[in-house]
């Protein structure tokens, strides 16, 4: 089954082919500049701008997935593509609805079945996707309770997220850990603007650190200490990391020294917190077999080396996306769901694609199909 997926969530305005777990292309555009100046997502300006890109991306996806046809994207729609699926959740509600208002059309007016997906399922699930190889097409998706792999853990971390998840299995989920107040990839982006380092910031500011000294001062670690909480919470950490840099500025411009190791410090500690929750969760399954980890802070090198230090002692085997494409935003990973709930039945016939509408809160469980 070849998938056309649509993810209009948040600023990227993606489209993807994919077949099972092989992303065949996966294009975005992405708005992130023109939301800069704001130092977060302005939702109206993110919906005009799906709506006057969404088109162009669906014809590119499509071109770049059959490069050698010469035929029209409508007849490649018809011959080509055997479902459609999109993001209906959670996400901007004015922006998830550009995505799925088209994913509606495109099914009604080729006469295919609809798949609505949950965004952080994708995240999720962007781990398992395979690039586009002559030895992939041979490979077989995974099976939903794969021995090997499950029951797993997944850390999905991003601007909106940060969620530790139990995985029995494929589309079994239960949350242990989320966060009280910001997402992991928010409290970055945040720091990051406090340094003056612009938006979004989490990977700017992952550069920063590199040259920095996370020695040199001292935050609190959130939640120290209280083991038993299993939550995530950085807002205490945004206040006191805001306090230090009024602190080492004395009045004046940070230099470029005291950047670097105020970002390698705040990292550090924002880092030290995802240990603490996650030693804590593999002590408390120990059955658990591999530890995925996505979304935009999964693109994070230094994370994910902590990370898979702390795997390796536990014997659990690290997943993270094979690009960093598949960890921020992006259609491929609603794909990849979207293979898995094709083959289990949970679509919509073309007729019957009114019964879904957006869920901007839905969380990681939420029955889109009831
Ligand atoms: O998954 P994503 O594109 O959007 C949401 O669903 O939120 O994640 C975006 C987040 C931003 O907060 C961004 O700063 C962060 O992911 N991010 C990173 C890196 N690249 C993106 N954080 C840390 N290190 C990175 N290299
Ligand atoms: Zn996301």
């Amino acid at each position: 089954m070849t998938i056309l997926s649509t993810d209009t969530s948040c600023d990227e305005t993606s489209v993807a082919v994919t077949r099972g777990n092989i992303i065949i292309s996966n294009v975005l555009w992405s708005q992130a500049s023109m939301h800069s100046e704001y130092g977060g997502v302005f939702p109206s300006l993110a919906k005009r701008a799906h709506e006057e890109h969404i088109d162009w991306v669906i014809a590119k996806a499509i071109k770049k997935a059959f490069p050698s046809s010469q035929s029209t994207i409508s007849h490649l729609l018809t011959t080509k593509i055997d479902a459609i699926a999109v993001t209906v959740g959670p996400g901007l509600a004015i922006a998830l609805e550009v995505g799925i208002n088209k994913a509606k059309e495109l099914a009604q007016t080729y006469n295919k079945p609809l798949v609505p997906v949950n965004h952080v399922e994708g995240h999720l699930l962007s781990v398992l996707a395979k690039p586009n190889t002559p030895k992939s097409a041979h490979h077989t998706p995974l099976t939903t309770h794969h021995t090997l792999l499950f029951p797993a853990f997944s850390l999905v971390a991003s601007g909106k997220h940060t969620d530790l998840i139990l995985v029995k299995g494929i589309g079994e989920y239960e949350i242990i850990a989320h966060t009280i107040d910001d997402a992991l990839g928010e409290a970055l982006d945040k720091a990051a603007r406090m340094l003056g380092l612009g938006y979004p910031g989490g990977a700017i500011l992952e550069k920063f650190a590199k040259k920095g000294d996370t020695k040199k001062y001292a935050l609190p670690t959130p939640l120290a200490g209280q083991k038993e909480r299993m939550e995530f919470s950085y807002s205490g950490l945004k206040t006191a990391f805001y306090r230090l840099t009024e602190k080492v500025k004395k009045g004046k411009a940070l230099s470029k020294k005291q950047i670097y190791d105020l970002a390698a410090v705040f990292q550090d500690t924002a880092f030290r917190h995802v240990e603490n929750v996650v030693v804590e969760a593999l002590n408390k399954y120990p059955d658990t077999k591999s530890f995925f980890f996505g979304g935009g802070v999964s693109a994070n090198t230094k994370l994910r080396k902590r990370l898979r230090k702390i795997c390796r002692k536990k014997d659990v085997e690290l997943l993270v996306p094979y690009s960093k494409t598949l960890c921020t935003d992006n259609a491929g990973m609603i794909g990849v769901v979207a293979g898995y709930k094709l083959k289990k039945g949970e679509f919509l016939s073309p007729k019957n694609v009114n019964k879904i509408d957006r869920e901007p809160r839905a969380k990681i469980n939420y029955p889109f199909l009831t």
